[in-house]
């Protein structure tokens, strides 16, 4: 975890002063730790007959559509409001640097799927919590949450307390 931990950038007062941002772009830049890192995000899952993929837009995209294609699986993304152009779910939720929501499909998913939800981040844990109730909102239930990088002192942990959450990186 070490080789993925080094190519995480701290920016510091980024979007917000007293935000110390964590940059994952040299992480997915390096092809030998972007593989790295989808890799131990689906390793739990494995054998566990997950039926789709939902990753949070934006950077969730990227190592979401990773593990949907590793697992076979399909993906969905779930986007901020206004993006998605057919019939939507949308829940609103707080950030560590403000506020947001995010939309789904209604028809991306139906009881019977086994939804494994992934984002480069958990920091408050509001989008991912958001993320769960769009997924339950469908029908489907959520196998899990997987995240590269947990920022433990913010204990988003904790809002997802009724899900299975793994995390690569730990920073306190
Ligand atoms: C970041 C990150 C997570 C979220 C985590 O996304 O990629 O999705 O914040 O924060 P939380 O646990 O406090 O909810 P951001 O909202 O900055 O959007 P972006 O990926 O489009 O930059
Ligand atoms: N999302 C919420 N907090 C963040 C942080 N400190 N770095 C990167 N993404 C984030």
């Amino acid at each position: 975890m070490e080789r993925l931990k080094a190519k995480i950038r701290d920016i510091p007062d980024f979007p917000k002063p007293g935000i110390v941002f964590k940059d994952i772009t040299p992480l997915v830049r390096d092809p030998a730790t972007l593989r790295l890192a989808v890799h131990q995000l689906l390793h739990p899952f494995l054998g566990q007959d997950i039926t789709a993929v939902a990753g949070m837009e934006a950077r969730g995209f990227i190592f979401g559509s990773l593990v949907a294609w590793e697992l076979g699986v399909g993906f969905i993304p779930l986007r901020k409001p206004g993006k998605l152009p057919h019939d939507v779910h949308s829940v609103s939720y707080d950030l560590e640097y403000g506020s947001a929501s995010l939309e789904v499909h209604r028809d991306a998913l139906q009881a019977g799927d086994k939804v494994l939800l992934i984002d480069d981040l958990l920091a408050t844990g509001g989008t991912a919590l958001a993320s769960c109730e769009l997924v339950e909102k469908l029908g489907a239930q959520v196998a899990g949450c997987a995240f590269v990088v947990e920022l433990d002192f913010l204990a988003g942990r904790d809002k997802l307390d009724k899900y299975f959450v793994h995390s690569l990186l730990h920073y306190s």
